[in-house]
């Protein structure tokens, strides 16, 4: 949706030509009205970070954010991101696995019966086919423990996770 919106305002830059000049004001008003809450700082990120349980809290979200790419393809984090192949992520940290209504998981996530937190994810991510035998994520896993810290810290901080 923000990218959609984002799209329309730079074609309509583009059509106006007059977005150069005292555009400054003009430019501002969508971020401003738009978002309900803003976009944390990445120093509030690092904050979140350092504030969550070891190991994640000496997460590298750099390296998560480079890792979420193998997840991009199927998976929007921002709030009300589009159902892709798989389910959009926003909210998913205490989010009862297969819980998302606007998507059809298949009957092993949905009936999973837990909430997902950082050590389900872990082992989801490790090998989500044999975590959960009979899903539809198809993702051989990833094997490094440290890339799986920094992705799920790097989840935490953009998937709008907030400390128990
Ligand atoms: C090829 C597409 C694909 C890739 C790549 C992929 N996923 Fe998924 N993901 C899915 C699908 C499809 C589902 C739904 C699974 C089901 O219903 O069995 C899913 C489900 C999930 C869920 C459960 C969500 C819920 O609401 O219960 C999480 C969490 C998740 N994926 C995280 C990730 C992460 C993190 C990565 C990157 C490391 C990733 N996925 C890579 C397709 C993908």
């Amino acid at each position: 949706m923000r990218n959609a919106l984002m799209l329309s305002v730079l074609g309509s830059c583009a059509l106006l030509a007059g977005c150069g000049q005292g555009g400054g004001e003009k430019a501002a008003e969508p971020s401003t009205a738009a978002p309900a809450a803003p976009e944390p700082s990445a120093a509030e990120k690092q904050a979140l970070v350092a504030s969550l349980p070891a190991p994640y809290n000496t997460a590298d979200i750099d390296n998560g954010k480079m890792k979420f790419a193998m997840c991009r393809s199927c998976h929007t984090i921002v709030p009300g991101g589009a159902n892709l192949t798989g389910p959009n992520l926003h909210g998913v940290f205490g989010r009862k696995a297969g819980a998302l209504e606007t998507y059809k998981y298949s009957d092993a996530v949905r009936n999973a019966g837990f909430v997902w937190d950082a050590e389900h994810l872990d082992k989801w991510l490790a090998e989500p086919r044999t975590f959960l035998p009979g899903t539809k994520m198809s993702f051989a896993g990833l094997k490094a423990e440290k890339d799986r810290i920094d992705l799920i810290a790097y989840l935490k901080v953009e998937t709008g996770y907030k400390a128990p």
